[in-house]
């Protein structure tokens, strides 16, 4: 029984992932026969060195890349064997990133760079700015929406890519080093703030990171070496304290 309730709630499973990459005629693996599960609502960070294949295992989770060998089953079904088509649709019907460079459109608004994205992606398209506006107000926004990127600083820029990537309503949140740019506070803000909206809207996240300083705020750790798996750990301080953490995490923001 409880098997079947393991297999319902996983929104991602990935069976024997491989992936290598051919430069000539030499054959680099940047992932190597990796297996594991990530549960409706979880918030799993992949962490290791540079070079231990985390990137090469979100993109080919984002349907941004295909893997040599193995399965990534999204709710129930293996991306792994769709076209490029059906991996667009997927992208665009399941998933939000948030990219290490944010990757704002510089020449429109908070506000409108949300709203692109939504015109992009939803089919209905009335409720567009109140959708934009009620996202950009829960990452603290409320009164910068008008303002462009060059104007916010480089925190400000990331809440509008976090309301951006959750304002389509994703079933996966993709989150690829998201500290990079910033400094420790800032970073650490960002990725609460992350967690608490995440909760909220019981969102599955996975996030990229080699920052150890944000552990506390992952449900669980997938350790990766050369493109293994070495370690798979539920984060107890987490699971014991969710909400003494998240309440001071918001604090800073
Ligand atoms: N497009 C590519 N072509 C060839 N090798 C690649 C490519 N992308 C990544 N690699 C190699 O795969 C390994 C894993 O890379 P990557 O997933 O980017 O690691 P990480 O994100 O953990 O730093 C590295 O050895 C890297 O050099
Ligand atoms: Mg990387």
């Amino acid at each position: 029984m409880s098997n079947l309730n393991e297999e319902l709630n996983s929104v991602i499973k990935i069976s024997n992932l491989s992936k290598h990459y051919k430069l000539g005629d030499v054959s680099i693996c940047a992932l190597d026969n990796v297996s594991f599960s990530v549960d409706s609502g979880e918030m799993v960070f992949i962490m290791g060195p540079s070079g231990s294949g985390k990137t090469t295992l979100i993109n080919l989770i984002g349907g941004i890349d295909h893997p040599t060998n193995g399965s990534i089953e999204i709710m129930g079904e293996d991306i792994a064997q769709y076209s490029d088509k059906e991996l667009t649709l997927y992208r665009k019907k399941r998933l939000a990133f948030v990219f290490q460079f944010y990757s704002l459109i510089p020449t429109l608004t908070a506000r409108e760079n949300v709203e692109l994205t939504l015109e992009l992606t939803l089919r209905k398209r009335r409720n567009i700015s109140k959708i934009a506006e009620e996202h950009l107000t829960l990452v603290g926004l409320e009164n910068r929406m008008d303002n462009f990127p060059f104007q916010l600083s480089g925190g400000e820029r990331q809440r509008v890519a976090i309301a951006r990537a959750l304002a389509k309503s994703p079933d996966i949140l993709l989150v690829d080093e998201p500290t990079g740019q910033l400094d420790q506070k800032t970073g650490d803000s960002g990725v609460s703030l992350i967690r608490k909206i995440a909760k909220e809207k019981k969102k599955t996240v996975l996030l990229v990171t080699h920052d150890h300083e944000l552990e506390c705020y992952a449900d669980r750790v997938i350790r990766l070496r050369s493109g293994q798996i070495i370690a798979d750990e539920i984060d107890s301080l987490m699971t014991n304290n969710t909400e003494g953490l998240v309440s001071n995490g918001a604090a800073n923001i």
